[in-house]
């Protein structure tokens, strides 16, 4: 019953590592912690009181990868968490992208196939379905790569599959929607570095007086207020998704060897809708202001539910009131543990 969890002291890494264990699997993380901070393996110890076996290891490094698995030739499946995330960062420097995500996906690729591991899940994300008709389906066509990191994700699930048809491995490749809100105990949740990108960490930061002004892109596009509608799914329910996807591959639930899940709630809200959740659920007035759109943003995207529901037997159980409320309580840990944390 042990799973191998790349990238497992990131943001949805440690989330699925807890419900792993609390699943009864015995966990094998590894992480370079690029990303991330050790004491993550303290908190997530903290939450299901159980011991995650740890190796701090790039999987850049081919051979050191391999030793290392060659030392756990029981794992049953690989969930691959670990890569680089940042959109703009990728646009500056794709090589770095190209090197982490897709050549640190051929590496484990390897050393599964050298250890006789067949299973893996794959964290791959809804930017490879562009500006579709939502609610978006995964035999929706897969659009052109707005950025670097938008174009790993595509290739990873093209190496998957190529490997997938060669070999004995069998796939699942979980297209995220929007991942945000932190676990009930607000020991772990997300770590942004710098100023945020996305939306919520910014709303919780700009509530908890670190940025200044929350500035929406833009509220003049065709929907009901004006703003961009996503699909915002609690990473708590999206962490569970995983272990679904880990026993329909070991209990051969699956018909095809390669399957692709979007992970999503099946419901849009907008940007106001977001701000003004976290304000009703926390009490806290934002500070925030319109502005001009941001480039690449689409209008809307919303995940269609039905294959994930029917053969994965999984659907989100939390809202966004939960999303904005555990949140909140994220932001107010980092901010009382800021010396551990940084
Ligand atoms: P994260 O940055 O919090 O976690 C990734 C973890 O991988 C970090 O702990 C980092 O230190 C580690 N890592 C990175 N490169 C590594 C390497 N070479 N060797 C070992 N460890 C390495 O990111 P996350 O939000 O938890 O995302 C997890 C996965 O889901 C990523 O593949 C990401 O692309 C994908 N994804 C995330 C989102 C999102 O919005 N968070 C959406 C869609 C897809
Ligand atoms: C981002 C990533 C995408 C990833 C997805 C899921 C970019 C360009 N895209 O998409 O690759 O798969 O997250 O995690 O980073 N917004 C504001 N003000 C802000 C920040 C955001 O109004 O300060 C708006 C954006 O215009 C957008 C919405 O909030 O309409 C959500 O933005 P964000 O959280 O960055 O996610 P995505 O753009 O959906």
């Amino acid at each position: 019953m042990k799973i191998l969890v790349t990238g497992g002291t990131g943001y949805i890494g440690s989330h699925t590592v807890v419900e792993l264990q609390n699943a009864g699997y015995d966990v094998v993380i590894i992480d370079n912690f690029d990303n991330s901070h050790p004491s993550v393996l303290q908190n997530i110890e903290k939450i299901s009181g159980k011991k995650a076996i740890f190796e701090k290891l790039d999987i850049r490094n081919k051979q050191a990868l391999k030793d290392f698995v060659s030392t756990h030739k029981d794992i049953l499946a690989v969930i691959h968490f670990a890569a680089s995330k940042a959109v703009g960062e990728s646009v500056e420097n794709p090589l770095k992208y190209y090197e982490n995500n897709v050549g640190g996906t051929v590496n484990l690729l390897e050393a599964m196939q050298e250890n006789g591991i067949d299973n893996i899940v794959f964290s791959s994300s809804c930017t490879v379905y562009g500006e579709a008709n939502p609610p978006v389906n995964e035999d929706a066509p897969i659009m052109l790569a707005q950025s670097p990191y938008g174009n790993t994700k595509q290739i990873c699930e093209e190496v998957l599959l190529d490997q997938t048809k060669a070999s004995n491995l069998k796939t699942v490749s979980l297209r995220y929607f929007n991942p945000v809100g932190a676990h009930d105990s607000a020991l772990i949740g997300e770590l942004p570095l710098g100023i945020p990108n996305n939306l919520v960490p910014f709303i919780t930061q700009t509530a908890a007086g670190k940025r200044e002004v929350l500035t929406v892109f833009g509220n003049d596009y065709n929907t009901p207020d004006g703003t961009c509608i996503r699909d915002f799914i609690h990473v708590v329910d999206l962490a569970k998704a995983h272990i679904k996807a880990v026993e329909y591959l070991i209990n051969k639930k699956h018909t095809s060897s390669f399957s692709v899940f979007n992970l999503g709630t099946g419901k849009g809200s907008s940007v106001l809708e977001v701000i003004n959740t976290f304000e009703k659920v926390t009490g806290v007035k934002l500070n925030y202001k319109i502005g001009q759109r941001r480039v690449g943003d689409i209008t809307q995207i919303f995940a269609g539910c039905d294959k994930a529901e029917k053969d994965l037997d999984w659907k989100t159980e939390r809202d966004l009131e939960n999303c904005m409320k555990t949140a909140w309580a994220w932001e107010k840990h980092l901010e009382n543990n800021v010396n551990s944390q940084s």
